[in-house]
């Protein structure tokens, strides 16, 4: 279709017509409502969307334990971009989430060139000092390479063998000339994101990916590898209801009483309809529809909000009969500020965004030079006013700099109406950030000692 929106998540070019990739890619808006003490970045509509982002809340409403995962490439120096990822993995470890991010070594090395020893000391340097600063908290946060986790490699391959190159074009618009290298880079993200809920890493719990909305591709060919691996799906009934059914596969076919001629061993069958229904019984269901020869088993009674906790006990039952028991994950997106010259964001234009390393008088500068939205002359700025929405001032207090509401609000009706000049905005946005910039020094300086703790063992040299 003319109009689709592609999502690539190594272009530059990125789509901010965000209700259509809602749309488009069946994301979830975010319901402001179910957050607890949301983080400005909820309450100001910046993060938009989610997948399943309810198993986390539910997890965290019930005081069971959840996860988070993200990862960075380590290709330059850390700016406001990517500060955002971070504001949002500590906001749910604040919640009680336990915190992996993967330092994107493998997928810098494909896809633009480094060396893993660079990679490796751009990731200390300019990132993981960042985060300590940053404050997450070392207790709960640990950091990887990819090029250090086999295992994350290992799941790349296992659950590579269920896609293949044609849904790697649909989903990433991969050809002929594309770099092999480069189309192992999603599976091994794909590994990232899988792996915290294995047993060595955590076990099955929601594991939540806070991004950019221009990794969903990723996030997609996860969920949809994890999904056909699954050895029992639920899905809803047409008279009301759920109904359980078996997903036989090769390595399954034995397990759920298939024989070698295709025929059901009913001893088998009925051993694991057993075990199904007696975790129904568990999460105490007593009513249901049992079809051990057909593979499905109806459960009348049961509501939309009981979907996740019984797939939940599917999972702990797939992998007590020696499947995967992987869980889709969840994840949340959210927008891009503008550049300040207007363009994208990047790490190789310096002037297009502030990094968290910039000393005030570089920030300073590029905030002079930024992109405004005021009116070319003070009169018709006084006239008509400004207009807040691309102005890079207003922009960066909203996305970064000006926590409380109130305030911010204040200076959006300002600037609409004239009173506030693009001169005073920019002022604004400059005082801001040059206390939270000589904040953040001064606490990459105090945290500095830290840097080698947030390492998990197998990344430390
Ligand atoms: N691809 C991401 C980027 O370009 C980095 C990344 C690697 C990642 N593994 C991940 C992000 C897992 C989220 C989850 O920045």
């Amino acid at each position: 279709m003319a109009d689709e929106v592609t999502i690539d998540p190594w272009s530059a070019a990125q789509s901010t017509d965000y209700s259509r990739i809602i749309e488009q890619f069946g994301l979830s808006r975010v319901d402001l409502s179910t957050i607890p003490d949301p983080h400005m970045h909820h309450r100001r509509g910046i993060i938009f969307a989610h997948r399943d982002l309810e198993l986390v809340l539910d997890a965290h409403r019930l005081g069971e334990p959840f996860g988070v995962l993200t990862g960075l490439m380590p290709s330059g120096r850390m700016h406001l971009g990517h500060k955002m990822v971070i504001d949002q993995v500590k906001w749910f470890q604040e919640h009680g989430a336990d915190v992996s991010i993967a330092i994107a070594d493998l997928e810098a090395h494909a896809t633009r060139g480094r060396t893993l020893a660079e990679c490796r000391r751009v990731a200390l340097e300019e990132y993981v000092a960042n985060y300590a600063a940053l404050g997450l908290d070392v207790e709960r946060t640990s950091i990887y390479f990819q090029s250090g986790r086999p295992i994350v490699q290992r799941l790349g391959f296992t659950l590579g063998r269920r896609t293949n190159l044609s849904e790697f074009e649909a989903i990433y618009g991969f050809g002929g000339e594309t770099n092999l290298a480069h189309v192992q880079a999603p599976l091994v993200q794909v590994g990232d994101i899988i792996h915290p809920q294995l047993d060595e890493y955590g076990g099955l719990r929601p594991i939540v990916v806070p991004v950019g909305v221009d990794q969903d591709p990723h996030l997609r060919l996860t969920r949809g590898l994890a999904r056909k691996t699954n050895w029992f799906n639920v899905n809803s009934r047409k008279e009301g209801g759920l109904v359980i059914g078996l997903s036989v596969q090769d390595d399954n076919r034995a397990a759920l009483g298939v024989a070698a001629d295709g025929s059901v061993d009913m001893t088998v069958r009925d051993a694991v309809f057993d075990r199904l229904t007696g975790s129904l019984a568990e999460l105490g269901f007593s009513d249901w529809d049992a079809n051990p020869a057909h593979g499905t088993l109806e459960v009348p009674g049961a509501t939309a909000s009981d979907r996740n906790g019984i797939r939940m006990s599917l999972l702990r039952l797939e992998r007590e009969s020696g499947g995967l028991g992987l869980l889709q994950p969840s994840s949340t997106y959210h927008q891009f500020a503008i550049g300040m010259t207007g363009d994208k964001m990047s790490s190789s234009e310096p002037d297009t965004t502030i990094f968290l390393t910039d000393d005030v008088e570089s920030m300073e500068r590029k905030v002079n030079a930024s992109f405004s939205g005021g009116q070319p002359t003070l009169e018709e700025h006084r006239r008509l006013g400004g207009n807040p929405d691309v102005d890079v001032a207003f922009q960066y207090l909203r996305y970064f700099f000006e926590p409380d509401d109130a305030v911010l609000a204040e200076a959006e009706a300002g600037y609409r109406s004239g009173e506030i000049l693009t001169g005073q905005m920019k002022r604004m946005c400059i005082d801001r950030a040059a206390a939270w910039l000589t904040e953040l020094a001064e606490r990459r300086d105090e945290t500095a000692h830290l840097v080698d703790d947030f390492l998990a063992p197998d990344a430390k040299s």
